[in-house]
C-alpha cells in the first residue's frame, strides 16, 4: 500500500494508480477505523477500482463545544487495517494542506444540510463538504463510499456533488452492526458499560417503529411513542422523525423512499441511527 502525506506525493501515487486500475475509489475517513470503515474500503475494492483511503480529522467539522482534541487517533492501527482490506493508497493530509492560511472559500449546502444534525451542529455540513469537496479534488476518484449510518451526511453530500456537477458517483453502502444491532461508530468506545448494554433499545426502537409505520399507522403517535419509550430508558432524544429519504423533510407517513433518523443520547454520546421504511 502507498502511503502519501503531500499533495506532490499524492499526485504521483494516483498518476501511478491510473496507469494500473481503470477506475479509482475514494473512502473518506477521519481515522479511527473500525468494520464500518472497513466495508467502504472493500466495497471499492471489491468495484475493481484502486482504492484510496484519506485519514484526516477535519477541524472545519468540529463546533467550539465539541472536543477535536479528543478525537481518536490510531495511524498505525488504520494504516495495517488499510493494508489488510486492499487498500491501494493512504492519504494522510496535515491541516495546513487542507486549509491554506490565505484561504477563503467553503462550502454551504442548503435542502438537506437543514435542521437535524444541521440544528444541533451548526457549521458542520459546511465542514463536511468543503472537506468532500477538496478530496475529491485532491484524488479525482470515479466513486467516493460513504456510510448510510451518516445518512443525512450522505444526502449532503450527494447533493454537492450533483449541484457543483462533480465528476464522480457516491455510493452509500449500508450501515454495519455489532451482533446486537448498534451501528458501529468510532464514538461507541466512549459508552460505559452500562450505556454499552442499553444502547441496542435504539435500533430496536427504529424497527418497532417502522413496523407500526410500514402497517399503515400515521406517524404522529408512533413517533411520539419511540420517544417515550427512549426516554423511559435513560435516553435523552434528540430528534426521532420520518422524513423524506433525499431531502430529510418531515413526512406524515411511510412513502416510499422514507428514512426513521434518530439520534439519542447515553450520558454525553450521541448514538445517530436511521433505518429504510417500506
Ligand atoms: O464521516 C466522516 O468520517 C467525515 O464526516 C468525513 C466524511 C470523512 C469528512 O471529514
Amino acid at each position: 500500500m502507498l502511503i502519501a502525506r503531500t499533495l506532490p506525493d499524492l499526485r504521483s501515487a494516483c498518476a501511478h494508480l491510473r496507469l494500473t486500475a481503470n477506475s479509482l475509489a475514494l473512502v473518506p475517513t477521519m481515522g479511527a477505523l473500525h468494520e464500518g470503515h472497513r466495508t467502504l474500503v472493500r466495497a471499492g475494492v471489491a468495484s475493481g477500482a484502486a482504492t484510496v483511503a484519506s485519514i484526516f480529522v477535519n477541524p472545519l467539522q468540529f463546533g467550539p463545544n465539541e472536543d477535536l482534541s479528543r478525537y481518536p487517533r490510531d495511524e498505525a492501527g488504520d494504516l495495517a487495517a488499510l493494508q489488510a482490506e486492499g487498500c491501494a493508497l493512504a492519504w494522510l493530509p496535515d491541516v495546513e494542506t487542507m486549509y491554506p492560511a490565505v484561504e477563503a472559500t467553503t462550502i454551504t449546502v442548503e435542502g438537506p444540510a437543514k435542521g437535524w444534525e444541521g440544528d444541533a451542529r451548526p457549521g458542520h455540513f459546511r465542514g463536511v463538504a468543503t472537506v468532500c469537496a477538496k478530496l475529491f479534488g485532491q484524488v479525482r476518484p470515479d466513486r467516493a463510499y460513504f456510510g448510510e449510518k451518516d445518512w443525512q451526511q450522505l444526502q449532503v453530500v450527494k447533493r454537492m456533488v450533483a449541484d457543483l456537477l462533480l465528476p464522480l458517483e457516491i455510493v452509500g453502502v449500508p450501515t454495519v452492526r455489532e451482533a446486537d444491532g448498534l451501528a458501529m461508530s468510532s464514538r461507541n468506545r466512549f459508552l460505559s458499560k452500562e450505556e454499552r448494554e442499553k444502547a441496542p433499545v435504539l435500533i430496536g426502537t427504529l424497527r418497532a417503529t417502522a413496523l407500526r409505520l410500514t402497517s399503515g399507522e400515521p406517524a404522529g403517535q408512533a413517533l411520539a411513542d419511540a420517544r417515550v419509550a427512549l426516554q423511559s430508558q435513560g435516553f435523552g432524544v434528540d430528534y426521532f422523525a420520518l422524513v423524506e429519504g433525499a431531502t430529510l423533510l418531515p413526512v406524515a407517513q411511510a412513502v416510499s423512499g422514507a428514512r426513521l433518523i434518530a439520534v439519542a443520547k447515553l450520558g454525553p454520546v450521541r448514538l445517530l441511527d436511521n433505518i429504510g421504511i417500506g
